[in-house]
């Protein structure tokens, strides 16, 4: 696991989130509450981009698809394919419950670094 700089600290704001590309894996990075976050940017659930989710007051990003909700800080899952109602109940049983990839993140230097 090596260190990245993905990008300069001045482009990530409270409330700002950048796609990044480290090697082949693609990290969606976000600063809330002025806590810095690094996630894979592909939900668990059928692995579609999670960069235009919601962040609940709860510290959690929602999947724009299907409304899965994961925790920012440990990846676990809040809410799996809730949506749309009933619908979503079925979609959720084609992959089995998995927790969203989250990675070390930190400014240093100037610079946002995540470590994959
Ligand atoms: S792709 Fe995210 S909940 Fe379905």
């Amino acid at each position: 696991m090596n260190w990245n700089n993905v990008l300069p600290e001045s482009e990530l704001p409270e409330g700002a989130r950048k796609v990044v590309k480290i090697g082949e894996q693609t990290v969606l990075v976000l600063r809330h509450d002025n806590k810095l976050h690094a996630v894979t940017n592909k939900c668990p659930h059928l692995s579609l981009p999670l960069n235009k989710g919601k962040i609940t007051e709860d510290n959690a990003i929602v999947c724009p698809w299907h409304h899965s909700a994961f925790d920012l800080d440990s990846g676990d899952v809040k809410a799996w394919s809730p949506w749309p109602p009933v619908v979503g109940k079925l979609l959720g049983c084609l992959t089995k419950e998995k927790a969203l990839a989250v990675y070390p993140v930190k400014a240093e230097n100037g610079s946002i670094w995540v470590q994959l």
